[in-house]
């Protein structure tokens, strides 16, 4: 017999044939009805026992999360809340899972104790949608790219350069750390490193991406990156996938137009591949919000809002009139934004984002051309000399989902601003090069992966997007 699924069996017609069914049991009612999920689907498969045909010691081992496989004829269900169900004439216990010791009840768990056992949570419904929905947009994301002459570029997860110059690298050695060389000074001697310099593991995949992208056109990379900041947000983790496309002769407009026509178009893969789940995830967070006061909660439903997204234009607006804006808003009735936004070249605060996006402009926003000295190296000078062709896309509820910008193509500029900033020319010699040699106006940005599931999924933690999360405070797993 052919191993099928609870989501195909969902989908077929009952025909009283026989058919055969792996999964966990969600709930186990009055000795008689089995609520079976196999993963496939939010939806469970009602299996009926008729107890007295059964050993009351196999009886007693069906219990919530235990693994079982169930046989029996698909027919029509007489019940309320399902079309099918399964007449079991056969039944198997994988294996049992002890009630008492079983962590995940048939209750509803706080996502704050389901954080603590990250081993088991996939197997609620909340984290069963959210993961399905994670991996339907990977493969949005590797469609959309392969569909438009991307090629998939792996960047190296080990490399000595700083990408973002933030510093915030985890270092991978291979010193002794008993024993580490010295130098003169007494400090720890790096360069004698495996690579022969320092080496980390990579904060961006970005300026190896610009080297394919000067050869292949145009490339993306999808994978894991590192920050080694503590900083303990519902925005940040320590491990991270990120999405970075990079392409050969597109200055900022074109970036931004591939930003924006991105994440529309993953955003609506999901809309029409994950309808169960975003239904159900979307019942979740309406359920959520009753317990919130009125003013917190949010004003569309999550559908709506995916919609929203995929069918409106992103507003693009430059740093200089967003903080125009700023400066003569209010956030609430009496108060006007206090902090150093009144002067230009002021970094932008996630409060600052969250009022364009969510009151001011009710849209996704893109902003564009910042000034130079809050932004990375490698972006390109604008002729005012004072900002850099730089976008971030700001989203509600999220904040930046994307940071991107052209890049400086040119050599004497590109080595002016790194002597600016102290980077030494031979730290990033063969990203000089690149300059050298067939230089060529640039772009690309990043995602993060995470951020953009959070907003498909209405989840409020970035920790609850990603299998297995890496921040200051979760070192068991
Ligand atoms: O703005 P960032 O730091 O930009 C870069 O790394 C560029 N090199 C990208 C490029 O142009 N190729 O990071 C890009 C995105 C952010 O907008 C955010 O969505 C996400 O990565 N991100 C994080 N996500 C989760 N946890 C963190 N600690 C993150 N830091 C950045
Ligand atoms: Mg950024």
């Amino acid at each position: 017999m052919k191993l099928i699924s609870v989501k195909e069996l969902l989908e077929t017609q009952p025909t009283s044939q026989e058919v055969e069914i792996n999964g966990w049991v969600k709930t186990f009612r009055s000795n008689r009805f089995i609520a079976l999920n196999d993963g496939s689907t939010i939806n469970n498969i009602q299996c009926v026992i008729d107890f007295e045909n059964f050993d009351e010691e196999l009886i007693k081992g069906i219990s919530t999360g235990a693994a079982i496989r169930v046989k029996g004829a698909l027919v029509e269900s007489q019940g309320k809340g399902q079309n099918l169900e399964i007449q079991v004439s056969s039944l198997f216990i994988h294996g049992k899972a002890d009630a008492d010791s079983y962590p995940i009840q048939p209750k509803k768990h706080s996502l704050e104790f389901l954080r603590e056992k990250a081993h088991l949570r996939v197997r609620t419904n909340t984290f069963s949608a959210v993961m399905r929905v994670r991996s339907a947009l990977s493969y949005a994301v590797h469609t959309y790219f392969q569909q438009n002459g991307f090629y998939y570029f792996h960047a190296p997860i080990v490399t000595g350069s700083d990408a973002e110059g933030a510093g915030e690298m985890f270092r991978v050695t291979t010193l002794d750390a008993k024993n580490p060389p010295l130098n003169d000074d007494g400090a720890v001697n790096y360069k004698e490193d495996f690579f022969g310099k320092e080496t980390n593991l990579t904060v961006s995949g970005q300026l190896e991406a610009e080297a394919y992208a000067m050869g292949l056109g145009k490339v993306y990379t999808f994978g894991p990156t590192f920050r080694a900041e503590n900083s303990n947000t519902s925005r940040h983790l320590a491990e991270f996938w990120m999405i970075e496309p990079e392409m050969a002769f597109y200055d900022l407009d074109m970036n931004m137009d591939l930003a924006e026509d991105f994440i529309k178009w993953v955003i609506n893969y999901v809309l029409e591949n994950c309808q169960d789940d975003l239904q159900f995830l979307e019942k979740r967070l309406l359920d959520e919000e009753k317990s919130k006061p009125q003013a917190e909660r949010s004003e569309m439903p999550l559908i709506e809002k995916l919609r929203f997204v995929v069918d409106n234009n992103f507003k693009r607006v430059s740093y200089t009139e967003a903080i125009e804006i700023l400066r003569n808003s209010k956030p609430n009735k009496k108060k006007k934004f206090d902090y150093i936004i009144n002067q230009w070249g002021a970094d932008l605060q996630s409060e600052h984002e969250r009022f364009l996006v969510e009151k001011h402009f009710k849209c996704p926003v893109i902003l564009f051309d910042y000034p130079a000295k809050i932004k990375a190296f490698y972006m390109r000078l604008n002729e005012d000399e004072k900002t850099v062709r730089a976008m971030d896309v700001l989203f509600p509820g999220i904040g930046e989902i994307v940071g991107g910008s052209q890049r400086e193509e040119r050599l004497e500029v590109l080595q002016q601003k790194m002597a600016d900033l102290g980077i030494e020319e031979e730290e990033l010699w063969w990203y000089l090069d690149l300059r050298k040699f067939g230089t060529a106006e640039h772009s690309g940005f990043g995602l993060g992966f995470e951020r953009l599931v959070q907003f498909s999924t209405g989840m409020g933690n970035i920790r609850d997007v990603i299998p297995f999360p890496r921040t200051p405070q979760n070192a068991s797993f």
